[in-house]
């Protein structure tokens, strides 16, 4: 223990250079440099996580994903939650990768680091997840919002892919995911010109599924987690998986998949007790068994 104390000790110092030590005191979320965490809905069924890094609009340093992983696993990992919902605050959802850790990077270092390796934990997320967007979500931010499943957005937020005017590229999921939800026009425009689209304008793509005043994003995202959460959480991962097999594979292969996930659902308790509170006229109380 004393050994492990003393390496501590030499380790925490260094951690911008040799990675992140997670925080002790999830619960109390005490222990966060960038984001804030909070159990939210009326039985504590929904994780909030906010990207709090006022001074430069959330820019997604590394330190900030450390945290943000930490904190997805954790609520992974907690049979009490049913969803999740990832926001920023009213100016910034995120405004991209931070230029300022990534200005000195070269190729070497970006490829021996795997630079970018462990940004899309976020997407593997089983439970479901709603980005509630105010602000700006560009690059890295615009990216992050469409790893997760839902996204609702503020009127005021804006989308854009700028890595163009810097010189690059998006390079977590950008051309990727913009492409499967806007289609190949609107997402080749905004790669290419970076110019940045309205949340009025994302909803019409197809990007954003709801748009709501500025003050009433977060909540209305913690509403629709909690209503999700009531929801079997075995079946809701199956249907968060079914769906996704949508962007990965034919349609053949998908509906294979999907028939496979249906059936599975017969092997849980959850989905006999769906339909026989239906039978019997009453609410279902499931138990994610
Ligand atoms: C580091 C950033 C930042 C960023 C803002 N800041 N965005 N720092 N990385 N991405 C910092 C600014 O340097 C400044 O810090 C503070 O936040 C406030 O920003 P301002 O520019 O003063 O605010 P404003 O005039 O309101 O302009 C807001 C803005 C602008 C339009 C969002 O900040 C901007 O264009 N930011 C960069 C957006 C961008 O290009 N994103 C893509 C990044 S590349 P100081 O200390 O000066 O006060 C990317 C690649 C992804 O995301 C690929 C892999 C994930």
């Amino acid at each position: 223990m004393a050994s492990l104390r003393a390496l501590l000790r030499v380790v925490r110092p260094l951690r911008p250079w040799v990675g992140y030590s997670a925080p002790r005191s999830f619960a109390a979320g005490a222990n966060f440099e960038y984001i804030v965490t909070e159990r939210k809905g009326k039985d504590g069924t929904v994780g909030l996580i906010r990207l709090s890094r006022p001074g430069a609009l959330n820019a997604l340093c590394n330190g900030l994903f450390m945290e943000l992983n930490h904190a997805l696993d954790t609520f992974e990992n907690d049979p009490a939650i049913g969803a999740i919902v990832l926001t920023g605050s009213d100016k910034a959802f995120a405004a991209g990768a931070d230029i300022k850790e990534m200005q000195n990077r070269t190729f070497q270092s970006c490829y021996s680091d795997k630079f970018l390796a462990h940004w899309d934990r976020l997407a593997r997320v089983r439970k479901p997840v709603i980005a509630a967007v105010n602000g700006y979500a560009l690059g890295g931010g615009c990216e992050l919002a469409m790893m997760c499943d839902i996204i609702y957005a503020g009127e005021k937020a804006q989308f854009a892919q700028p890595e163009i005017l810097l010189g690059t590229i998006p390079g977590s999921g950008g051309t990727q995911r913009l492409t499967r939800a806007v289609g190949k026009s609107l997402a080749m425009e905004m790669v290419l010109t970076g110019d940045r689209i309205s949340a009025q304008d994302a909803r019409q793509a197809g990007l954003v599924s709801k748009v709501f005043p500025v003050e009433t994003v977060v909540e209305e995202a913690i509403r629709c987690a909690e209503k999700i959460a009531k929801n079997s959480k075995i079946v809701a991962a199956m249907a968060k998986e079914a769906v996704n097999a949508a962007f990965e594979m034919t349609l053949t292969e998908g509906n294979k998949l999907e028939k496979v996930l249906f059936y599975s659902t017969f092997a849980t308790e959850d989905r006999r007790e769906g339909m026989t509170a239906f039978v019997e006229k009453r609410k279902a109380n499931f138990r994610d068994k």
